[in-house]
C-alpha cells in the first residue's frame, strides 16, 4: 500500500474513533486491578492476573455469567423503598449484574477469595497498601464500600417504571442500558472502564448521566 493513502486511513480511523464518543481507557492499573503491582496500590501481592478476581476461563460459578469466578455476596440486603413514590418494582435482593457488583462491594466476601484460583494458589494479601481500605480478613471496607443495607443508595434491581413515573424519560432513547428492563449498578457504571472516575457511564458534570433518566 502506498505510505499517502495509509496515512490519510489511519487519520480516518481517528477521525471515526473520536466521532464515536468518549475513548475507553483499560482496567489495566485502574481500581478494578487487584493484581500485583497495580497502580491502584496492589491489593495483592502474589496473584498476577487482572481478570482473575472477576473471571475464569474454565469452572466458572453454575449459571451466573460472565464466567463469574466468585460467590455470592453473603447478604441479607436492605432494599431501597419509598411507598407512594417509586413505581417501580423492587427485587427482594438484588438480582442480575448487582449482584456480581456486591460479591466485593457488600463487604461480605474477602477480595482474594475466588473460585477458581490460578496455579499461584489464593492471592496474597498485600500488607503494605496505604490506605489498604481491607479488614484483617481481605473484605473490603472504606469509602467504596456500599454494605448490605441499600436503603441509603440509588434503587437497583428496581423496574424502570416508564411512564407510571412521568419523570424519567422514553427508554427508547435512552443511551443508558437497562437489564431486562431494570436500573442495575451497570446501567449507570462501567466496571472495566476508568475514563469518567468513578466507572461512570457517561461524564456527570452537570449531572449529565442523572439526567439520561431523569427529565428534572
Ligand atoms: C472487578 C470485576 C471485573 C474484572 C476484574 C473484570 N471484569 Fe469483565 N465483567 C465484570 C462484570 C460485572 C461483567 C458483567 C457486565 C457488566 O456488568 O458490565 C463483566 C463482563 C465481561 C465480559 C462480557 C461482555 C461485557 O463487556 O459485558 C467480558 C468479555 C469481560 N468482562 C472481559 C474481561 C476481561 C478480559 C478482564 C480482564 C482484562 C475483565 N473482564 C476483568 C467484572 C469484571
Ligand atoms: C473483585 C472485587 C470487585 C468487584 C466484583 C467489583 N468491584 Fe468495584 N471496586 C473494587 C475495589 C477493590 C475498588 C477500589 C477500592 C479502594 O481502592 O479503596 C473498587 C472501586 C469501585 C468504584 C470506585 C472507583 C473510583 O474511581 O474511586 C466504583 C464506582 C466501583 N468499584 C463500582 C463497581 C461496580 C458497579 C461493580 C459491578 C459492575 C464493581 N465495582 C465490581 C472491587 C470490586
Ligand atoms: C443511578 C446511577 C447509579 C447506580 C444505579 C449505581 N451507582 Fe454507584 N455511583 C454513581 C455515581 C454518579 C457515583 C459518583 C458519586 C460522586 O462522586 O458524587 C457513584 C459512586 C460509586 C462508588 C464510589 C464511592 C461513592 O460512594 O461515591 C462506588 C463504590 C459505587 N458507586 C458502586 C456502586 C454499586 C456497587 C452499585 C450497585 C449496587 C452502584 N454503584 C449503583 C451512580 C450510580
Ligand atoms: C439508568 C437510569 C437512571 C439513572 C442514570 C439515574 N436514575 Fe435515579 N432513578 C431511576 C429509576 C428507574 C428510579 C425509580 C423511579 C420509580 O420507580 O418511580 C430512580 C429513582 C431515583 C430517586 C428516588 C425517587 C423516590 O421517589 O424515592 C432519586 C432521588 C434519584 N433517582 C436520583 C438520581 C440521581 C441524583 C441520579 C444521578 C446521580 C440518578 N437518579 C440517575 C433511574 C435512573
Amino acid at each position: 500500500m502506498k505510505r499517502p493513502l495509509l496515512i490519510a486511513l489511519v487519520a480516518l480511523g481517528w477521525v471515526a474513533l473520536l466521532g464515536a464518543g468518549a475513548l475507553s481507557a483499560s482496567i489495566v492499573n485502574s481500581k478494578h486491578d487487584l493484581s500485583a503491582g497495580s497502580l491502584n496500590g496492589g491489593i495483592t501481592s502474589s496473584e498476577s492476573q487482572v481478570c482473575i478476581f472477576c473471571h475464569t476461563p474454565h469452572s466458572a460459578t453454575a449459571n451466573t455469567p460472565p464466567l463469574w469466578n466468585r460467590s455470592k455476596g453473603a447478604g441479607p440486603y436492605q432494599m431501597y423503598s419509598n411507598p407512594g413514590s417509586i413505581q417501580g418494582q423492587i427485587a427482594a435482593a438484588p438480582d442480575g449484574g448487582s449482584e456480581l457488583c456486591l460479591s466485593c462491594h457488600d463487604g461480605t466476601i474477602a477480595l482474594n477469595s475466588v473460585v477458581n484460583e490460578s496455579a499461584t494458589g489464593t492471592p496474597t494479601l498485600n500488607d503494605a497498601r496505604t490506605p489498604s481500605h481491607l479488614t484483617a480478613d481481605g473484605k473490603l471496607t472504606g469509602y467504596a464500600l456500599i454494605g448490605t443495607d441499600l436503603r441509603n443508595d440509588h434503587p437497583v434491581s428496581i423496574t424502570y417504571a416508564y411512564p407510571d413515573d412521568p419523570g424519567l424519560n422514553n427508554p427508547a432513547t435512552l443511551s443508558l442500558p437497562l437489564y431486562n428492563n431494570k436500573v442495575q449498578c451497570s446501567s449507570c457504571h462501567s466496571v472495566h472502564d476508568p475514563a469518567n472516575t468513578p466507572f461512570l457511564r457517561l461524564n456527570n458534570t452537570g449531572s449529565a448521566l442523572c439526567l439520561a433518566c431523569h427529565n428534572k
